[in-house]
Parts: C-alpha cells; structure tokens; sequence
C-alpha cells in the first residue's frame, strides 16, 4: 500500500503513566489504566512519496520542526522494521485541542502508528501496534486496543496495551483552556525524575493504587475506581509540582471544577475529577448520571460546553474519505 488512512481517539488516564523507566524505548516506570473516548478523533493520512524528506501537515497547517523531527523519528522506527527507506508525507487532522492535556500525543501517535504500519506493509496484530504506539507517545499505546485499557510495565516485547473489562463509565470533559500547555509532558516527565524529591514515592504508590484499580474493574466498583482516579491524579500533581524550577499544570479554574465535583459527591451525586498533564479537567462518572454532572459544571464552574464521553474504539484504518467526526 502506498497510502493509508487510520483513525483513533485520546484516552485519560484513571491511573497515570508518570515517568519512563527507559527513554529510547518509551518503557514506562509503572503500569497505567486509562479510558479511550469515543470523541475527538484523530485522522492521519500517511503516504509513501519521491520528496527528500517526510512532510508533515497537522491540523491543516505546516508542522513546526519539532513536531515534524518528533515524526520522523517514529517513522524511521516503522521504516527501519519494514526494510523501506522512503520517506512520507503526513497530513493529520486533531479534533482535541493539541497539546492542551487531553492527549492529543495519544490519538496521534496511535493514528500514525496504525497508517503508518499499513503504508510499510508491517502486518501487526493489536498487541505489537500498541508497542509501536509507545514509541512515538506512551500514552499512544493505550489508544490502540479501545475502551478501559491497562499498558503494562516491563521491556520492550512484555509493555503493550490490552483491553480489560470494567463497569460502565463515562467522562466528562471540561476543558477550562484549550491552548497549548507551556511544557510538553515529555519534558515535564524528565524534569520530575531528576528533580522531585517525591517521584521515589510516586512509583511503589501508583502500582499500588493499579493493583486495586484492576481489582475495582473487575468487581466493577464504580466509586472505588472514581476513588482511586482521583487520588491517583493529585498524587501526579503533587509529583510534579515539587520538580525544580516547578511546575503547575493546574490553575484556578482547574480547582474550580475539582470543588465542584467534590460539592456534587456532598450532594449524593458520584463524580471523581482527574487532571492530565494540562488544566483542563476530566470527570468520571456513570453513564446515568454525566448528564447532570455536566449541567452541574456548568451551573457551578462555569464551565460553558462539557463534553461528555463514553469508552470509544480502538484505532482503526479507514479510507480516507469519510469526514471526521
Ligand atoms: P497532549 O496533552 O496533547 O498529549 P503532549 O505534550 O503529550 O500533549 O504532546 C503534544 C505533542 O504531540 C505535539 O506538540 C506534537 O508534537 C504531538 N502531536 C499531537 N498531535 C499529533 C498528531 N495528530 N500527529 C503527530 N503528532 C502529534
Ligand atoms: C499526564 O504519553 O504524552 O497524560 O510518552 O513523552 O509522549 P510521552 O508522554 P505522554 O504522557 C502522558 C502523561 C499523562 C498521564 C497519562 O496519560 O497516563
Ligand atoms: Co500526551
């Protein structure tokens, strides 16, 4: 195939990837849980061209150089597995706001990795796509398979993503800031390794809250997995907030949605707030219930258009010509 066509959705962390054990390999220093969403799709479009070098056209405009190296240096790892040396041109569309902490790295990177496997002639089964994935976003990883997804921990053949049964759930998504955050995760990730003194804490506490976050799933316990999302997601703010010089991803809107959740759970209302490495804030729910959770944010926080989001698909190829959404 010259040219392929994929397309897939962000997932938010229930439990959080924080740390790479390893950088080259994107091995990550814990295990994570996320829910894919079944808004906001990515699509990208790869295709094999005689150009010197890969081009990359993301969210209609040109790819800065960062944004392209970032690319590249995924597809020569595609390349470098398919004995295929050309280069490509992406044009990748985002329907989540890029880079604003509601991981726009993860529907792009299982979009790329999905077409760009398809247009070098890999043939790979669910399991190796979301190590593939990992490479270019580890979050990526968990996009692949599709609905509530654990990405284990370990080396490079044992860190793929799978797909786990759990309860209905839904989010909702309150974005507070669509910009782009001032410091990407990844460089966030590595200033908190070298610089927190909590991340030696952060490790054993998050495969700790993974082991009941699985247990949860399975007994499919919905307050005990909005619990453990909760505390799971401060925990990561806290850890990152004590890197040096520091680092806040959440403003004072982002506690005013926080406040409000917590004022819905006084009310007998059950909702958990999370945070990715942004402002904007994520709800989890019950499907019954994110209708009034979201008008509740709106009459409480302010918040003008929630978003809400039930678990969506794994990434998938499609022909290119259909419109997003
Ligand atoms: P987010 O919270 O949105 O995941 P990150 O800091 O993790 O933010 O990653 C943002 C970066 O991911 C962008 O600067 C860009 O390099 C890359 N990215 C986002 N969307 C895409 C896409 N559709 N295709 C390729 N790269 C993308
Ligand atoms: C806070 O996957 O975006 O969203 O692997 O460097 O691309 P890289 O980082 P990324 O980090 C995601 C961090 C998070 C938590 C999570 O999604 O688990
Ligand atoms: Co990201």
């Amino acid at each position: 195939m010259t040219s392929a066509t994929a397309i897939a959705h962000p997932n938010i962390a229930l439990i959080k990837y924080w740390g790479k054990a390893d950088e080259t390999l994107s091995l990550p220093a814990t295990g994570s849980l996320s829910m894919t969403l079944d808004v906001f799709p990515t699509r990208t479009t790869v295709t094999v061209d005689d150009t010197a070098r890969d081009t990359l056209q993301l969210n209609g405009r040109a790819a800065t150089e960062g944004e392209l190296a970032r690319v590249t240096k995924f597809l020569d790892l595609v390349r470098e597995l398919a004995g295929d040396t050309r280069p490509a041109a992406v044009v990748s569309e985002n329907t989540v706001p890029t880079g604003a902490g509601l991981a726009s790295s993860a529907s792009g990177f299982a979009a790329l990795a999905t077409a760009a496997a398809a247009t070098y002639g890999l043939d790979l089964d669910t399991r190796d796509l979301s190590r593939l994935a990992r490479r270019g976003s580890g979050s990526a990883s968990r996009s692949i398979p599709g609905g509530v997804a654990i990405w284990h921990a370990g080396d490079d053949a044992a860190s793929f993503s799978e797909t786990v049964a759990a309860p209905p759930l839904a989010m909702v998504i309150a974005t507070v800031d669509a910009g782009e955050k001032p410091i990407s995760s990844r460089e966030a990730m590595r200033r908190t390794i070298a610089t927190s003194p909590f991340f030696p804490a952060w490790i054993p506490s998050t495969a700790a809250s993974l082991e009941l976050m699985v247990a949860a799933c399975a007994a499919g316990d919905v307050t005990r997995i909005g619990e453990l999302t909760e505390s799971n997601a401060l925990r990561m703010h806290a850890v990152i907030q004590g890197s040096e010089p520091p680092i806040r991803y959440l403003t004072a809107a982002s506690t005013r949605v926080f406040d409000a959740v917590a004022g819905m759970r006084a009310h007998g209302l059950e909702a958990y707030a999370t945070a990715d490495a942004g402002p904007n804030v994520v709800v989890l729910t019950r499907p019954e219930d994110a209708a009034a959770v979201a008008a509740t944010l709106t009459a409480e926080a302010g918040i003008a258009e929630p978003v809400i989001a039930l678990p969506g698909p794994g990434a998938y190829l499609v022909d290119g010509s259909e419109a997003l959404r």
